[in-house]
């Protein structure tokens, strides 16, 4: 874990803070509105970009008994997720290799075993098939070869990713380029999860665009986070994970016990991790984790999937906090969630869902990235080249 890359960050952030800077990307970026809506266009993403990359299908702390699973469904696969004996995530397709029922309800359980609800073939906490239901009529079926289809996964820092093609060649190590080791600052393995809750909301892209965009804040944002908060953002990025965090910061944005320190006085050996690591990590293709305080040190995780059409995507939000909150610091955390809730349907989803109907007309052309919006750009541009990208060359494509 490197420390050193966040105090470097830090300096990088306070010298620019202090001559009113940030770095700007070289040039304006102009994609086609179309990319939003388009029907064709989105299939391809799905299919190369969440079928085929490594995507955050959990936290550990969701799993953390011997035989906790879970059942997604994402992006139209049927997945378990479970923690066997060993204390080891697996992860399989949701199908039964018999004739294709699912196995378990989509949600969570604990089981050491999964039996077919259909004709009752059972396979263990491994997949591998176990028991077939009059098995002298299947001949000489080989159960070694008919196991549940197994899905590459890794949990790293707290969190689970795993990847939806099952003959992936691309290490999920490979993909993640370091990054994990930054995000391994949190130690999420030990937060506590306070809530979580399911948005509605726009395009996948439209969504994620406002994750990367610190530019609306103090706009759209005027009534909720006020007019204070800086609309300039730092972009630091390990391939297509970025961070993202303005380099004038509130002090008080950092001030986590609210002790009315300014961090940003302190020699830099001085300031702890914690306040080194604020701001928002965006995870590709779907993921966003940004500090909070509501209760005590906390996050918003926020998981977003692409829903049933172009216009529609899922979020899944996690409010995680650092240590589990007593009865007065469960009230304040309940209030800053809510407020999260507020802050991201009614203001950033809202403007996402009318702003897609104006592209939609197709009277727009293009869509606009500033130089000061480097986030977005490096984002588009890594969509594109991934939807562009054969399967012979995504290893490539991560090479660190
Ligand atoms: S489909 Fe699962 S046992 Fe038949
Ligand atoms: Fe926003």
């Amino acid at each position: 874990m490197s420390r050193k890359q966040l105090e470097e960050m830090a300096m990088i952030n306070r010298q620019h803070a202090e001559d009113g800077t940030i770095k700007l990307a070289n040039k304006i970026l102009q994609i086609p509105a179309s990319d939003y809506y388009d029907r064709n266009r989105w299939l391809t993403e799905i299919k190369k970009i969440f079928q085929r990359l490594p995507l955050v299908l959990g936290i550990s702390k969701e799993l953390k008994n011997p035989g906790d699973y879970k059942a997604p469904e994402v992006v139209g696969m049927p997945v378990i997720i479970n923690r066997n004996s060993q204390r080891k995530l697996n992860a399989f397709l949701n199908i039964c290799q018999h004739k294709g029922a699912a196995l378990v309800e989509t949600g969570y359980g604990n089981s050491n075993h999964f039996r077919c609800p259909y004709h009752g073939w059972a396979y263990n906490e491994n997949g591998d098939l176990i028991g077939i239901s009059d098995n002298d009529n299947f001949g000489n079926l080989d159960k070694e070869c008919n196991g549940l289809i197994k899905l590459p996964l890794e949990e790293r820092a707290g969190i689970i990713w795993v990847t939806l093609d099952h003959k992936s060649k691309l290490p999920i190590d490979n993909f993640l380029l370091g990054y994990d080791r930054m995000l391994a600052h949190f130690n999420f393995e030990d937060w506590y999860i306070f809530d979580t809750r399911t948005l509605k909301g726009p395009n996948w892209k439209v969504a994620y665009d406002g994750y990367l965009d610190l530019y609306h804040l103090p706009v759209l944002h005027s009534e909720t986070f006020g007019t204070e908060i800086s609309n300039k953002a730092m972009f630091y990025a390990w391939g297509p994970h970025q961070r993202v965090i303005s380099p004038s910061r509130l002090s008080s944005q950092d001030d986590f016990e609210g002790k009315g320190i300014d961090y940003n006085k302190l020699p830099i050996k001085e300031v702890p991790t914690e306040v080194l690591m604020t701001g928002v990590w965006t995870i590709f293709p779907h993921v966003s984790i940004a500090s909070f305080n509501g209760g005590g040190r906390s996050v918003l995780l926020s998981q977003l999937l692409p829903g049933e059409n172009p216009e529609e995507s899922y979020t899944v939000q996690y409010y995680l906090m650092e240590k589990e909150p007593d009865k007065e610091q469960r009230e304040e955390a309940k209030k800053q969630f809510d407020f999260l809730k507020y802050v991201v349907k009614e203001e950033d989803y809202a403007t996402g869902l009318k702003l897609q109907k104006g592209l939609k007309t197709g009277k727009m052309k293009s869509v606009l990235f500033g130089r000061n919006e480097g986030g977005g750009q490096v984002f588009h541009n890594w969509v594109n080249r991934l939807i562009n990208a054969k399967d012979k060359d995504l290893v490539n494509l991560f090479k660190k």
